[in-house]
C-alpha cells in the first residue's frame, strides 16, 4: 500500500494521505539554520546545533505522535469552525490533502469547506531564517471571512535543559513584541547575544506569546481556546512557556487568493550592540529589521525560493544517470544524493529517531559520509576532513565522536574503537580521487586539538595505519578494542550492571579479542594509503604498506577463514565468533562484506564462496541481515549485540549500511545481476508499494529493517541519518554503474544486470563534463572505451590535456 507518489520531474515526493504509518519528514536548511518538518507540519528548528541552539519545541515520542510544529489554523469567522490545512494539529477530514517534500522545502495544503490553503516552508540560502508562505483561496461562490493564525512554541535554547529543568525554566522566559514582530529573548538579559523572531507580512489583529493564554488551561494544540473564540489575547510571556502566534483577518471574495508570509528566524547581535538604547534591556533590532522586511515581501521570498531550486539543480546536476530501472534513477538522481547531503549536514543529530541532544559527530560515520557527498561539496568535505583529523590522538587512535560546535573530541565516550583511524584514510582517499587536491595532505593539523602539535595531514594517515600494526592480537589479526564498525560487538566490555551504557563504560584493555572486519578494512585502507604514497613519490614507503597488506591478507586467509566464509572475530577467550562452530552467530555480514569488497580471496575463490554463503544464510527478500542465527539470550562476553531481541538492530536486523559491502563484493566477482538485486531489495523507492509494512519514508533509506527473526520482519526504523545513504550511493554509482573516481581520473567499470541494454550518465568531474554512454553487446563485464571517438587503453579516462570542457565517453560491454 502507498501513501503518495514520486513526482520525479519536480523532484518531490507527494504524500496524499496525512496519517502515514510514521511521520514522514524532510529537512529545511543546508548551511547553518536547519529544521525538520513532517508531512503534517510537525518538527522544529535550530541554529547549527540541535541541542544548544534550539529555536522551537518538539515533543519526541509523544502521544499523539509528532507534536510541536509550524502550525497554521484557519477559522471561518461566520460558522466559527476552525481547522489546520496541514491536518495536524486539529486532524479534520480534509479534501485534497497533499504534502510535497522537495529539495530543501516542503509544501503542505488541503481544502476544507471551500477554502483552499497551502503553505510553502523553506530556508533561503545564506540566511538564518525560515519562510512560511501561506496561500489561501476562496473557492466558494460567496465571500468568506477567514481568520488565519500562525503558531510556534519557543524552546529555551538548550533542548536538554528545556525538557528537564522546570524549576528554573518556568521563570526565565521573556519576549518583546514590536510592530507585530514577536521576539523571543530568554536569557538575552545575561550571557546570550542571540534571540529568535517571528514576523508576519500582514497587519495582525492580535498576537499571543504566552502558551497558556493561547491554548487556554488544560487544552492542547488541537483546540486552542483563542482560535475557537476567534480572537488572540495579546499576551506577553513572563516565564512559563513563550510562544509566537499571529492572527490575520482575510475577507475573500469568491475566487480570491491572498498570500501571507511568516518569517521565523535567529539573530546574533554584536555583544557591544545588544541593547537599544544602550543602557536599556531592550533588544537592539536595527540590524535584523532589514532582513525581516526583505523576506516578508513575497517577491523576495519567491526569488529566494528560486535560488534554492538552482542550488539543488547544480548540486544534483553533478551526476545524473538514465538506466532501465526507475528506482535506480530516482534514488541516484534525486533522493539518495539529497539524503547524503542531509547526513553530511546533520551527521546523526536531528531526525525522528535522533533527538538532537544525543551524539556528536561520529569519527567513522563522518568519514564514511564523505563517500556520498564529496562530489557535491568538495570544499566542505575538505573542512570536515581537517576537523576530524584534528581530533585524532597522538597514538593514531581517535575520539569516537566530536562536538560540531566546539570541534573537539568528546570525552564522555573517548576512543579505543579500533576501526576508527582507518576511516580517515578512506575519507581522505575519496576526497583526493574526487578533487585531485593534493595540497590537503600538507595541511598542518593538530592532534587532540592541542596547539603546537600540528603535523601534515599525511602524517595523520601514517599514524592511522600504524595504529593497527601496533595493536595486533595472538593470531596477527587487529585487536578489536571497544568495538569495530559494529558498535555493539563489545568483546572487552563484560557488562552486568543494568542500564550501564555499553558505549561509554570502561572496558578492559583486552589483548586477545581480534576483529577480522578490521583486518579487511586495514588491507583496503593500506592499499589506498600505498597509492597515495606512491603518488607523492614515496615508492619505498608505498611498498612497505603493500607488504603489510599482503601479510594481513594471508593472516586473514589462514586465521580468518572458516571453511565457507570469513570469520567475524575472536573473543576475549580466543574463541571464534561467526563460525560454524558457534551455537548462534555462525556467520556475519561485516567481515564477509568488507573482505570481499577489498578483493580478499578473489584469486583462490574464497571471495565467491563467502558471498555464496551470505546469499544462502543471510539474504532475505527485505535485505541482508547482520548475522545468523540471531542471539536468543544475553551473552556477557558479546555485549550490546545480544541485548537486542532477535531480528532488531545489530542482532540480526537488516543493517542497510553494510548491505552495499556485499553489493560491491558481488561486483568484484562479476555478478551484476545479484549486486543490483541486493541493491533493489533495500532501495526505498522499490519498496514504496509495501509502505504499510516498511512504514518509514519511501524516499530515503533507513538504518535498519527488521530481520527475519523479528515478528515485524520488513519494518524499517531510523530513517535519514545513517551511513546507509553514502554507502548505497557509492555502491550503485561507483561499483554497479561503475562510474568510479580514481587518483588518475574517471574510471568506467560497470557491472550491471545482464538484461540492461546499457545506460547513459552525465558526470561533472574536475571541471569537465563527461557524457557517458554504455551499451551492452554481450553478457560480460569487459569494457572497450572511446573518448571523443578515439579508443583508449584500459578503463581510466584521464582529464583532457587540452581546453576541452566536455567529452563524450562511449563504452561497449561484452
Ligand atoms: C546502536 C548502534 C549505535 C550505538 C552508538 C547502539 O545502541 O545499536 O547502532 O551505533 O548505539 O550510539
Ligand atoms: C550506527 C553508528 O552510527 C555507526 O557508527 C555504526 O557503525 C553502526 N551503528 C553499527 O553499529
Amino acid at each position: 500500500m502507498k501513501f503518495g507518489y514520486f513526482d520525479d520531474s519536480n523532484r518531490e515526493y507527494v504524500i496524499t494521505q496525512p496519517d502515514t504509518p510514521l511521520p514522514w519528514i524532510n529537512y529545511l536548511g543546508c548551511q547553518a539554520y536547519f529544521g525538520i518538518i513532517s508531512n503534517t507540519a510537525g518538527g522544529y528548528s535550530f541554529y547549527r546545533d540541535a541541542r544548544l541552539r534550539r529555536l522551537t519545541r518538539y515533543r519526541y515520542n509523544n502521544v499523539p505522535m509528532d507534536f510541536g510544529g509550524r502550525y497554521i489554523y484557519l477559522r471561518d469567522d461566520e460558522s466559527k469552525e476552525f481547522w489546520s490545512p496541514s491536518w495536524q494539529p486539529t486532524r479534520h477530514n480534509l479534501k485534497d490533502y497533499t504534502c510535497r517534500h522537495g529539495m530543501g522545502y516542503t509544501v503542505i495544503g488541503s481544502s476544507y469547506s471551500g477554502i483552499e490553503a497551502h503553505t510553502r516552508y523553506f530556508v533561503p540560502l545564506d540566511e538564518n531564517l525560515e519562510i512560511w508562505q501561506l496561500t489561501v483561496t476562496n473557492k466558494r461562490a460567496a465571500k468568506a471571512s477567514i481568520s488565519a493564525f500562525s503558531s510556534i512554541e519557543f524552546c529555551l535554547w538548550d533542548a536538554q535543559d528545556d525538557a528537564t529543568n522546570f524549576q528554573r525554566n518556568f521563570n526565565t522566559g521573556q519576549v518583546e513584541v514590536e510592530d507585530g514582530v514577536i521576539y523571543h529573548k530568554t536569557e538575552y538579559r545575561e550571557r546570550r547575544n542571540h534571540f529568535a523572531y517571528f514576523a508576519c507580512s500582514e497587519p495582525s489583529t492580535g498576537f499571543d506569546t504566552q502558551r497558556e493564554a493561547f491554548l487556554g488551561p488544560y487544552r492542547s494544540w488541537d483546540n486552542p481556546a483563542t482560535v475557537e473564540a476567534g480572537q488572540l489575547t495579546n499576551s506577553i510571556a513572563h516565564g512559563w512557556s513563550p510562544i509566537g502566534a499571529h492572527q490575520v483577518k482575510l475577507d475573500l471574495a469568491p475566487g480570491e487568493t491572498r498570500q501571507i508570509v511568516f518569517v521565523l528566524g535567529y539573530h546574533e547581535n554584536p555583544a557591544a550592540e545588544k541593547f537599544d538604547p544602550p543602557n536599556s534591556q531592550t533588544i537592539n533590532k536595527k540590524l535584523v529589521k532589514p532582513t525581516i522586511a526583505k523576506y516578508l515581501d513575497t517577491k523576495n521570498a519567491d526569488a529566494a525560493f528560486e535560488q534554492l531550486r538552482q542550488y539543488w539543480d547544480s548540486l544534483l546536476g553533478i551526476f545524473q544517470v538514465s538506466t532501465p530501472d526507475i528506482h535506480t534513477n530516482r534514488m541516484v538522481n534525486i533522493w539518495n544524493a539529497y539524503q547524503c547531503m542531509a547526513t553530511f549536514n546533520m551527521s546523526r543529530s536531528a531526525s525522528l529517531y535522533e533527538s538532537g541532544i544525543g551524539r556528536g559527530l561520529g569519527f567513522r560515520d563522518s568519514n564514511q559520509d564523505l563517500l556520498g557527498f564529496v562530489h557535491m561539496a568538495p570544499a566542505r568535505a575538505r573542512e570536515r576532513i581537517l576537523d576530524l583529523a584534528a581530533t585524532q590522538l597522538p597514538t593514531g587512535g581517535t575520539y569516537h565522536q566530536y562536538q560540531p560546535l566546539t570541534k573537539r573530541g568528546n570525552n564522555d565516550i573517548g576512543g579505543g574503537f579500533n576501526d576508527d583511524p582507518h576511516w580517515l584514510i578512506i575519507g581522505v582517499s575519496a576526497y583526493l580521487k574526487e578533487t585531485g587536491d593534493w595540497s590537503i595532505l600538507d595541511e598542518p593539523v593538530q592532534y587532540d586539538n592541542e596547539p603546537g602539535s600540528e603535523q601534515p595531514l599525511y602524517e595523520h594517515l601514517q599514524r592511522s595505519f600504524n595504529y593497527t600494526l601496533e595493536r595486533l592480537g595472538p593470531h596477527g589479526l587487529p585487536l578489536i578494542g571497544r568495538a569495530d564498525w559494529n558498535d555493539c560487538l563489545n568483546l572487552n566490555c563484560f557488562s552486568d550492571t543494568p542500564g550501564q551504557s555499553f558505549q561509554t563504560t570502561t572496558n578492559k584493555d583486552g589483548k586477545v579479542a581480534e576483529s577480522v572486519f578490521i583486518a579487511g578494512l586495514f588491507v583496503h585502507a593500506g592499499r589506498e594509503l600505498a597509492a597515495i604514497a606512491d603518488h607523492r613519490g614515496l615508492g619505498a614507503e608505498a611498498a612497505s604498506y603493500l607488504a603489510e597488506t599482503v601479510k594481513m591478507e594471508s593472516v586473514i586467509l589462514e586465521h580468518g577463514w572458516d571453511g565457507e566464509w570469513f570469520l567475524r572475530a575472536y573473543n576475549d577467550f580466543g574463541a571464534k565468533i561467526g563460525s560454524k562452530e558457534c551455537e548462534e552467530g555462525k556467520i556475519f555480514i561485516e567481515s564477509n562484506g568488507y573482505c570481499t569488497l577489498a578483493g580478499i580471496g578473489l584469486k583462490d575463490g574464497k571471495a565467491a564462496k563467502a558471498l555464496a554463503a551470505v546469499g544462502e544464510h543471510l539474504a532475505t527478500q527485505h535485505g541482508i541481515v547482520v548475522q545468523q542465527p540471531a542471539y536468543t539470550r544475553y551473552y556477557i562476553e558479546m555485549g550490546e549485540i545480544s541485548s537486542y531481541p532477535p531480528g532488531y538492530k545489530e542482532n540480526a536486523g537488516i543493517f542497510c549500511h553494510v548491505n552495499p559491502w556485499i553489493m560491491i563484493g558481488e561486483t568484484r566477482v562479476g555478478h551484476g545481476d545479484l549486486a543490483h538485486d541486493y541493491y533493489s531489495r533495500i532501495n526505498p523507492s522499490a519498496r514504496e508499494a509495501i509502505s504499510d509494512l516498511h512504514r518509514c519514508e519511501p524516499y530515503v533509506y533507513a538504518q535498519m529493517i527488521a530481520g527475519k527473526d523479528a515478528p515485524t520482519f520488513g519494518e524499517a526504523k531510523n530513517s535519514w541519518l545513517t551511513g546507509t545513504a553514502a554507502w548505497n550511493y557509492y555502491a550503485i554509482v561507483q561499483w554497479i554503474l561503475g562510474i568510479r573516481t580514481s587518483l588518475g581520473g574517471l574510471q568506467i567499470a560497470p557491472v550491471i544486470p545482464k538484461n540492461w541494454p546499457g545506460f547513459t550518465a552525465t558526470r561533472i568531474y574536475r571541471g569537465v563534463v563527461y557524457k557517458i554512454s554504455i551499451v551492452r553487446n554481450g553478457d560480460g563485464n569487459s569494457i572497450a572505451l572511446t573518448v571523443d571517438g578515439a579508443s583508449i587503453e584500459g578503463n581510466i579516462v584521464s582529464s583532457p590535456t587540452d581546453s576541452r570542457k566536455e567529452v563524450a565517453v562511449k563504452g561497449i560491454l561484452s
